[in-house]
């Protein structure tokens, strides 16, 4: 088969990690005789240096053309770095914003599993992480807050500053069939997260959610506040198979729930639409303070080239394989920094790369 990427390497970590992913890839069409075609595309921090702009529509265009993206990660240290002085639509955010909304990937997949060898890496209590938990966050990505209407005025000498969070029913309602579709396939549950007790947009999530559930009677629902699910991942994360939510509180419960398993560098996802088109990312971002240092992790990005294996390609044991690699190599004893424990043996992310595509 024919596989055509794009790639995004994006800022600081994210070449690095990129270009591990695309090794275990490689050792992936080599032993499965496929034949991966890549093109690179430039966004955020490094399309800003180039092209004055964090992406441009000749870089939409190659990702339409291609059958999926690998991204990296994209961005540079907020407090310091020349691109946020920028205004907000020029800054390198806005390139990823851009890309989710063109190609309409709306649902956002970011599977959080304890890898049992993690345990010792996770921050919870040991009786927590020995039960391990393997829940998937649904994070709606193309509404909600981060596409609302958004401006700052001054009036009267006083700044005010406006953000608009908007839901449609149909918003709502294809979100909420992918979380349940998912749901049918793992342990059918989905806990449904928002903040009905204030806002009218989650009171529509909910009402919205509800209806979809009818078609859904072999998955049991249930509506948690989003306060309370903070609460519950460090409490008992084993109770989630998927959690269902919005942009920005899938956004900050995914960062959360990463952390739970060992390390944000851990946390894969899948950008999707309604086609067999994606976009495949790590959850965090491209971690300034390592960066060209070899020191990054770059097993979420393995296990989000995993995703889009299973996802875009239909490569079922291709997919298995990359994740049979990873458990492997941390059975081994590999790690890197971020979810180093005592008696393993710490690799850089480069030679973390060599040893899972060694083991494809
Ligand atoms: P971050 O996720 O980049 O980093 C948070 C912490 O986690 C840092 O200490 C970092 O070193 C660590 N970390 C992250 N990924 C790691 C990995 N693979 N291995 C080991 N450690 C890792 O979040 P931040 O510092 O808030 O943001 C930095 C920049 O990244 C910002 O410009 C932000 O906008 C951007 N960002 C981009 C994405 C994305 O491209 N999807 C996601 C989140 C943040
Ligand atoms: C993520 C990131 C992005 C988001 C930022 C960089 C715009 O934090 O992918 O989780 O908030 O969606
Ligand atoms: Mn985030």
């Amino acid at each position: 088969m024919k596989l055509e990427i794009a790639c995004i390497p994006g800022d600081g970590i994210g070449p690095e990690i990129v270009a591990q992913a695309n090794k275990v890839l490689d050792q992936v069409a080599k032993k499965f005789g496929h034949e991966i075609e890549r093109k690179e595309i430039l966004m955020g921090g490094a399309s800003i240096d180039v092209h004055g702009v964090p992406l441009t529509d000749e870089a939409i265009a190659t990702a339409k053309a291609a059958d999926a993206v690998l991204m990296g990660s994209i961005g540079g240290d907020t407090n310091t770095s020349p691109w946020y002085k920028l205004p907000p639509e020029k800054r390198p955010e806005a390139g990823l914003l851009k890309i989710r909304k063109a190609l309409n990937l709306f649902a956002n997949l970011r599977p959080a599993y304890l890898y049992p060898e993690l345990a010792g890496a996770c921050p919870l209590k040991e009786e927590i992480s020995r039960a391990g938990f393997d829940m998937l966050i649904m994070r709606e990505l193309t509404g909600g807050l981060y596409f609302g209407e958004r401006h700052t005025t001054t009036e009267n000498g006083v700044r005010k500053a406006v953000d608009t969070l908007t839901y449609t029913e149909e918003e709502i309602r294809r979100i909420a069939i992918k979380a349940f579709d998912v749901a049918r396939k793992r342990k059918g549950k989905v806990t449904s997260v928002d903040k009905a007790n204030v806002l009218d947009s989650s009171r529509l999530w909910r009402s919205v959610v509800e209806e979809v559930a009818k078609d859904y009677p072999d998955v049991e629902l249930s509506h948690m506040l989003v306060d309370n699910c903070a609460m519950q991942l460090v409490k008992d994360p084993a109770q989630f198979d998927v959690i269902l939510t919005e942009n920005m509180f899938g956004d900050i419960l995914s960062d959360e729930a990463s952390m739970v398993t060992g390390s944000i560098g851990m946390l894969s996802s899948a950008s999707l639409n309604d086609t067999k088109f994606g976009l495949y990312e790590p959850s965090h971002g491209s971690a300034p303070d390592i960066a060209g240092k070899d020191l990054a992790n770059p097993i979420a990005t393995v296990l989000s080239a995993a995703m889009m294996l299973r996802y875009t390609f239909d490569l079922d044991k291709e997919a298995e394989a990359v994740e049979e690699a990873v458990r492997k190599v941390l059975a081994e004893g590999y790690r890197t920094g971020d979810i180093m424990s005592e008696g393993c043996t710490l690799v850089g992310c480069s030679k973390m790369g060599d040893l899972l595509a060694e083991r494809i």
